[in-house]
């Protein structure tokens, strides 16, 4: 409720102070500083919180190279989290577009040495640290104090005579005002340091703001040279999914159909020789010939069903699905909410996961029920398959599960199996679809 109050106040003020095309009237230039030195005045308490990590920081850094302080790191980085999460978002509200760059969850920091070495944006938020509890502070001060200091001094005349004599000061403690004379002088100095308020406070603002804008967000190097890594590793993924999957066919193409076809030609050329000799045994033969033909045939249409199943094209990923869990031995629930269509290398992989996750249950789990679950949010599918069996599923000693790993990877998506001793088991596989 008060913060929904305070958005709306702070939305009305924004309105307010927005300063939009050229800053030429003296009333948006007031509005713009006005703004320049509210942010300014966040960022200096955020400067603050920064300014008081320093020496925690370095006393916890120290601990930890003795041994004792290890346990300390964690939190101390998750701290350093929060405070580089407070100043993104206040970088965000003044329309800097910055990405939150932790690879983990953001409850979860570098616990070592080591890791926050191998962490570019752990370091990364170290150094804004230092700058913005030191810059960052004094510059958001000087923000802060320019309005106040410019009326102090512009209305100073007025209220000297008042003024104890220890405190008879203009420009903030700069110049000290025993005489009348310096006393008006205070006015000239307060519009002085008003006119470079309204003239460089925005400016001021943006310099107070540009180290967290180049450094909270994600490292555009590492970015770049992690992503082709990534894309090393998953083309040639994609190439060994593609050589596995031709030596499958090839292999169910050479022992199924070709094996058949073979004996048919050797019954054939069997059933001609008879044919003059004894007609009933070449009938006999030649009828062992069509069943081994028709043998061969539904080989070769399994075969085909396998390279994509044909199902997918009629019945789409749903039906499918359906189709699927149906036949499970084990009784099975599906849940699809997937709107429209997905690319078909998406939908075959999908189905290939599920088919490959029911057999198993139905192989290894003997799990009581097992759930279906796949879904698209903007544009990733993710499907979930959980049994209630007895766990223990491992990649390392089968081929089915290490092959959904490798589908998936090929497709740039990302496949994780949790099955404890004792159970569940839950297959969970995120797929990138396209637009
Ligand atoms: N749902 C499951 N519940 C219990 N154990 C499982 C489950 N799925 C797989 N496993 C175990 O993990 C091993 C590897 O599975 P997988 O890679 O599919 O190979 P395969 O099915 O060919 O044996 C299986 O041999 C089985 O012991
Ligand atoms: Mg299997």
């Amino acid at each position: 409720m008060a913060d929904e109050r305070f958005g709306r106040w702070r939305a009305r003020l924004d309105a307010l102070v927005r300063t939009e095309g050229d800053v030429t009237d003296l009333r948006s230039l007031l509005f713009a500083s006005l703004r320049a030195s509210g942010y300014g005045a966040v960022g200096a308490g955020f400067g603050i919180l920064a300014l008081y990590s320093i020496p925690i920081l370095i006393l916890t850094g120290f601990l930890a190279v003795l041994g004792v302080g290890r346990p300390l790191l964690a939190p101390m980085m998750q701290w350093v989290r929060t405070v580089a999460g407070l100043e993104r978002r206040r970088l965000r509200r003044l329309g800097h577009e910055i990405e939150t760059p932790y690879t983990g969850p953001i409850a979860d920091p570098p616990r070592t040495f080591g890791d926050i070495k191998a962490d570019p944006s752990a370091r990364r938020d170290l150094k804004w640290i230092a700058v913005h509890g030191t810059w960052g502070l004094i510059v958001g001060a000087v923000l802060l104090q320019m309005p106040f200091i410019s009326v102090r001094d512009v209305t100073y005349p007025l209220w000297w005579y008042f003024v104890p004599d220890s405190e008879q000061q203009i420009l903030n403690g700069l110049i000290s005002a025993q005489t009348p004379n310096t006393a008006i002088l205070g006015c000239a100095t307060g519009i002085a340091v008003f006119a470079l308020w309204l003239l460089f406070g925005p400016k001021l603002l943006d310099l107070q703001g540009r180290p967290g804008v180049s450094l909270l967000g994600p490292d555009p190097e590492a970015d770049l040279s992690e992503r082709v890594a990534r894309l090393t590793a998953t083309r040639a993924a994609a190439l060994d999914a593609h050589a596995v999957e031709l030596r499958r066919i090839e292999r169910a193409l050479h022992d199924g159909a070709q094996n058949r076809l073979v004996a048919v030609a050797v019954l054939i050329g069997a059933a001609r020789r008879e044919v003059d000799r004894a007609p009933e045994r070449a009938d006999e033969i030649l009828e062992r010939a069509q069943t081994t033909v028709e043998g061969a045939l539904a080989e070769l249409r399994a075969v085909v069903r396998s390279i994509l199943p044909p199902v997918l094209e009629d019945r789409g990923l749903a039906g499918a699905l359906s189709a699927l869990a149906s036949d499970c031995v084990v009784p099975c629930t599906l849940e699809v909410d997937v709107a429209g269509r997905c690319p078909a290398s998406v939908e075959a992989t999908a189905y290939f996961v599920v088919a490959e996750s029911l057999t198993n249950v139905a192989k290894h789990s003997r799990a009581s029920g097992a759930s279906v679950e796949v879904r698209r949010a903007g544009n990733t599918l993710t499907v979930k398959v959980v049994d209630d069996g007895r766990g223990g599923a491992d990649a390392a000693s089968g081929s089915g599960l290490a092959g959904i790993a490798r589908r998936v990877e090929a497709l740039d998506g990302t496949a994780t199996f949790q099955s404890p001793v004792g159970g569940p088991t839950e297959i969970r596989v995120e797929l990138p679809c396209g637009s």
